[in-house]
């Protein structure tokens, strides 16, 4: 079969301007949410990549009419949504555990297939399962299914997560809001996608408070109705500008791009010697000559994110001085590294320790991509190489970067497609 690869010819200066689309790991979210109200929701701003499509063929397996045109996606739910996510489109993308609470909310019935998605750590799901058992459903695995019940409806109650997970508080914010009576989710994740479905549920008529904070109140209804919503900017891709900017001493304008999403990020690239200023609908990052090392510890959001923690190490790569990263959400994440040292990177990883010894150049070679952010940290590390760095596997990248090579192309970078058999 044949595979596609990104080939990078290493040593251009990022130079112009790009526009961010909407956030992938919001878009997925609002979908899913979509299935909560009999009829038609429209989600603007949804990003042209792989996983969008993944989950309209979901929606469409669960009886939705699911239509796409440019950056809008409609969704037209019938009355009774089917309940079964089958694993053949569940295990290409962990988004597609969404379904769970809006689908037990509704129908008070789910099986879905347990996902797989990246390969960046074991990625539980007890909290999601155990919040629902709290809500008075059952949860149990059968043949790789959870099937979750609640025939007579759900009931609300007060959630403590051991973790601030994204995907947990999704899953029970959105079973919570048909919910009889109040739920209360304590330490909730206060990711920016995370406030964006919730004021989704809010225009669908649901009753949230606490959207950013550590505990969401969330006083049910019997029923919500279809709304039309635009999808928040990606601030992983943005940060992923940011970072291609100060990594090849650029100069990137990026519309759309929220500094607010990612004041830490900004700060650190800041230390590492970077210009950053906003512009009227975006910020613009320069970069002088080559960027000081700097250390980082990932956390949940407001803390630096571990979506953008591959890129943090490509930059260490080749940043001046020596640098530490900590990796305090996926276990699994440091896989990549292997991949950056066959491109010359000085790198020892202790547990979910990184030691990184900047050198003055990569030296280009082929690489894998494992996950979607790993690929586009590696692509990131190509173009700060000598000679030529093959991005193997670069379906990863086009799953959560909307023409990524394309554009950096458009920047000046020496970036092609090529296809492999
Ligand atoms: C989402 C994002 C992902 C991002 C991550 C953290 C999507 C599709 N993916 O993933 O890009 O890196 O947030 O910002 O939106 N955990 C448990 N039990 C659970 C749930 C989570 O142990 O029931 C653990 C996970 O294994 C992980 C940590 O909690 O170690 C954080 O996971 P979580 O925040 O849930 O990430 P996702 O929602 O999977």
């Amino acid at each position: 079969m044949a595979a596609e690869r990104f080939r990078i010819v290493g040593g251009a200066r990022l130079h112009g301007e790009v526009r961010v689309s909407g956030a992938k790991n919001s878009a997925l979210k609002l979908m899913a949410a979509a299935l909560l109200a009999e009829g038609k929701t429209t989600i603007r701003n949804v990003p042209d990549i792989a996983d969008v499509a993944i989950m309209a063929d979901l929606l469409t397996r669960l009886g939705c009419t699911v239509v796409r045109t440019d950056d809008c996606v409609s969704i037209d739910v019938p009355k009774v949504p089917a309940h079964r996510a089958d694993y053949d489109l569940v295990r290409k993308m962990r988004a597609s555990i969404n379904v769970l609470g809006p689908l037990v909310a509704r129908v008070g019935m789910a099986e879905v297939a347990l996902p797989g998605g990246d390969a960046i750590g074991s990625r539980g799901l007890d909290f999601h399962f155990k919040g629902l058992v709290t809500l008075g459903a059952t949860a149990h695995n059968e043949h790789g299914y959870v099937i979750a019940t609640a025939p007579d409806g759900l009931v609300g109650a007060d959630i403590v997560l051991d973790f601030p997970s994204v995907g947990a508080t999704e899953n029970l914010l959105t079973a919570a809001v048909l919910a009889r009576g109040t739920t209360t989710i304590d330490n909730a994740a206060r990711e920016p996608d995370v406030v964006d479905l919730g004021q989704f549920l809010i225009g669908m008529g649901a009753k949230i408070e606490g959207l950013g904070t550590t505990k969401l109140t969330i006083h049910g209804v019997t029923k919500l109705n279809p709304t039309d919503h635009t999808t928040i900017p990606d601030r992983i891709v943005t940060g992923t500008w940011a970072f291609a900017a100060v990594m090849t001493g650029g100069d990137i304008t990026i519309h759309g791009g929220r500094a607010e999403d990612l004041e830490l990020p900004l700060e650190k690239l800041a230390s590492a010697g970077a210009i950053v200023t906003s512009t009227p609908d975006g910020i613009r990052v320069r970069m002088d000559g080559r960027p000081q090392s700097i250390d980082v510890a990932t956390l949940p959001y407001p803390g630096f994110p571990t979506d953008l923690q591959p890129m943090v190490i490509s930059l260490n790569s080749i940043a001046q001085g020596d640098a530490i990263v900590t990796e305090n959400v996926f276990e699994g994440r440091f896989m990549f590294v292997n991949e950056l040292v066959r491109l010359g990177a000085q790198i020892t990883v202790d547990g979910h320790h990184a030691a990184i010894s900047g050198i003055p150049q990569l030296s280009g070679a082929p690489v894998a991509a494992t996950d979607i952010r790993a690929g586009a940290g590696l692509v990131l590390a190509g173009l700060v190489s000598e000679g030529i760095t093959l991005v193997e596997d670069s379906f990863h990248i086009d799953r959560g970067y909307p023409r990524f090579a394309e554009e950096l192309a458009a920047l000046g970078a020496e970036v092609t497609r090529e296809t492999v058999e």
